[in-house]
């Protein structure tokens, strides 16, 4: 028999990728393509939906041909998606409506503020499962139909549709078939977490017609067969792509957490079948549904700025010209000679959620060397970690044991190792470095039982590196304690 092969369609903020695995969930081959960030206004990013979904076309003869193989050999496609981004486009001609509005843009914060105040946001927030905040699609989508002229009266004749990237992805693959799955549809505010249905009064709270909605389905399960792209596969799979890497760290069971260390880092907490509801700060949402059986919450920690911290650093400050340089360049010292950076940058997420917070710089004397705000850079990353994982145990009444990360920054030893530290608790970290992917591929591939089951992609975890905490206690409350201090610096600097 010749052997199969699942795809995963990475779409993330800053570039999409295919990768081809094999039945171990070996990564077989890769293809990859960057996108233009546009950035009109201060506080506003932007994506072209039509640019990466012709990445997408690219892409796929490249991871095809790379592994030499053909579509015939494909048992099924999944799709992860970088989430809450926001996309319109025209249901006749396909062409998005204006530019896709990216999850980090802040432009509805004025709105926002409105909209706290507003009668029925204490229930579309508990419906939600989520503080309102600039990041989510719900806010984003308002803000559209506001601004443009007419946009609201085309969306209510069903001419205008809203998805996130991987309902657009679906809709072009597919050629018309306009759906979402219920971890992407978790992050709009508009759907209600425990029926997984939209919710009328969070529609109408809004603004926002229902007749623009894709319909939602299960994360994993057969979305429809692809006509475009990959034409004749299976679409098995779509999630978040944070859920996504929970599934390929195989954090199936409640109580298993993973971090993400990428643009930004998101810690996600499998609760089960039980919608947990945070009183520290974290989101209730959903970590995946397979068909026919009920849906996986999870507890999350959004943090928005981590290695983009790092790509500051590196661009705009220039203090290095490639980001593992911070980890030399930060080795230079023994520590933060008493400096600390808090990157609130589009406001603080999780557990603050203060759209108004913005970055400070705290404690520089003339000591401070560019070796030292290295460090203080890499430290951001580790406190705002400690900060979630403080809310996460406080909601869940367990503390957590292990931590399992993944992403491009857990390359960085000094910062792995400082995680360890500030947090406590060991830090591992598995042999496959494509998590996002991978949990793709396997929530596809299990779709249509090229793996039989959970257990199965379970054996395929291996731990490659892991870090032990070895900071001692007294000098890591201090540390803690500074920290806190500075981020208490974030929240008056703006005027009212
Ligand atoms: O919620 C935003 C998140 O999905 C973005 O992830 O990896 O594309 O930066 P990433």
């Amino acid at each position: 028999m010749t052997e199969r092969y699942v795809i995963a369609i990475d779409q993330g903020t800053t570039s999409t990728r295919c990768i081809v695995f094999d039945r171990r969930g070996q990564l077989v081959s890769l293809a990859q393509q960057e996108h233009k960030q546009y950035f009109p206004r201060p506080g506003w990013v932007e994506h072209d939906a039509a640019e990466i979904w012709r990445n997408v076309e690219r892409l796929a003869p490249q991871a095809l041909s790379r592994a030499g193989i053909t579509t015939d050999q494909v048992a099924a496609v999944g799709i992860a998606n970088q989430r809450e981004t926001t996309v319109l486009w025209d249901r006749r001609t396909g062409a998005p409506v204006g530019r896709a509005v990216v999850w980090q843009d802040t432009r509805t914060d004025t709105l926002v503020s409105t909209l706290l105040a507003a009668p029925g946001a204490e229930q579309v927030q508990h419906r939600s499962g989520l503080p309102l905040a600039t990041y989510f699609s719900g806010p984003r989508l308002t803000w559209i139909l506001d601004h443009t002229p007419g946009l609201r009266e085309r969306a209510e004749r069903g001419e205008v549709l809203f998805g996130t990237m991987e309902t657009w992805l679906i809709w072009n693959l597919t050629g018309g078939l306009h759906v979402t799955d219920v971890t992407n549809a978790s992050r709009t505010m508009l759907l209600d977490v425990r029926t997984l249905r939209w919710s009328a009064e969070a529609c109408d709270f809004f603004g926002v017609p229902m007749a623009m909605l894709p319909e939602v389905r299960p994360s994993v399960g057969v979305f429809g067969t692809a006509t475009a792209a990959f034409p004749g596969v299976r679409i098995g799979a779509a999630l978040g792509d944070q859920q996504a890497a929970l599934f390929g760290q195989t954090c199936f069971t409640p109580g298993e957490a993973k971090c993400t260390y990428g643009t930004g880092s998101f810690l996600l907490l499998n609760t089960g079948t039980e919608l947990v509801r945070s009183t520290h700060g974290l989101l209730s949402t959903v970590a995946y549904q397979i068909a026919g059986e009920p849906a996986q919450y999870a507890l999350e920690g959004s943090i928005a700025i981590t290695g983009s911290l790092v790509q500051w650093f590196r661009d705009q400050l220039e203090l290095i010209t490639s980001a593992p340089e911070i980890e030399t360049l930060a080795r230079t010292v023994s520590d933060n000679g008493g400096c600390y950076i808090v990157p609130a940058f589009s406001g603080l997420y999780a557990p603050h959620w203060r759209s108004e917070a913005r970055g400070v710089i705290v404690g520089l004397t003339s000591y401070i060397t560019k070796g030292h705000l290295a460090r203080a850079v890499l430290e951001a990353t580790a406190w705002q970690t400690r900060e979630v994982v403080d809310a996460m145990n406080a909601d869940s009444g367990l503390a957590l044991t292990t931590l399992k990360v993944d992403g491009g920054m857990t390359a960085d030893n000094l910062l792995m190792q400082f995680i360890a530290d500030v947090l406590d608790v060991p830090v591992v970290r598995p042999l496959a470095s494509e998590t996002v992917s991978l949990g793709a591929a396997y929530a596809a591939g299990l779709a249509v039982g090229h793996w039989p089951g959970l257990g199965d992609l379970r054996r395929n975890w291996h731990r490659a590196a892991q870090w032990m905490p070895a900071m001692d206690p007294g000098g890591r409350d201090r540390e803690y304690d500074n920290w806190r201090r500075a981020v208490e610096r974030t929240f008056d600097w703006i005027k009212p």
